[in-house]
């Protein structure tokens, strides 16, 4: 049980196509997942990806009941998810502010897709498959994109929509909302 440094953008390691878990052997990936919650937990994040504290492995984690920065943001299930697929479900994309426990301090506007279904497996190695739309899809192809070393400035389109979250805030370009760093 330990709150692990977060990498921050810059880090070569979060730019790495992380490696797939196999076999998926709960025990052996027990203490990762601790690690993992209490990391996020600390920095008050909505989701986690292994690479992020230099673990180059196919593992998110994501989910909370409530988020006390944003008590208005929709629970999303707390999800332990190896080896995750995503499938676009249509080809609507919707933007949305994003933020990163990598890339702290900042948000952008990113398109992702509306919605998707999801597959991967828990620590047990029980299949998980969801289909999910709004912010629970765009948490999930956030953190999976981690695990193809790719981070959210990655896919800002117009970069005029990126910048510091106390500016944009007090500048009215943003209202404090849901993100899912
Ligand atoms: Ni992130």
């Amino acid at each position: 049980m330990t709150v692990r440094t977060i990498l921050k953008m810059g880090d070569p390691r979060l730019l790495e196509v992380s490696l797939p878990v196999d076999p998926i052997d709960g025990n052996a990936l027990a203490p990762l997942l601790n690690d993992m919650w209490d990391t996020m937990a600390a920095a008050n994040g909505a989701g986690l990806a292994a690479p992020q504290i230099g673990v180059m492995r196919r593992v998110v984690i994501f989910g909370y009941q409530t988020n006390s920065r944003y008590p208005d943001a929709p629970a999303v299930p707390e999800t332990v998810l190896i080896n995750p697929q995503i499938t676009p479900l249509g080809d609507a994309r919707e933007d949305g502010w994003e933020g990163c426990l990598s890339v702290p301090g900042m948000r952008g506007m990113v398109p992702r897709y509306r919605e998707i279904r999801y597959r991967g497996y828990d620590q047990h190695g029980e299949l998980i498959e969801r289909e999910v739309s709004g912010f629970h899809a765009r948490v999930v192809q956030h953190e999976c994109d981690h695990l193809d070393g790719i981070l959210y400035p990655q896919r800002i389109e117009d970069m005029r929509s990126f910048g510091f979250i106390d500016t944009l805030t007090e500048q009215g370009v943003m209202e404090l909302q849901p993100c899912d760093d």
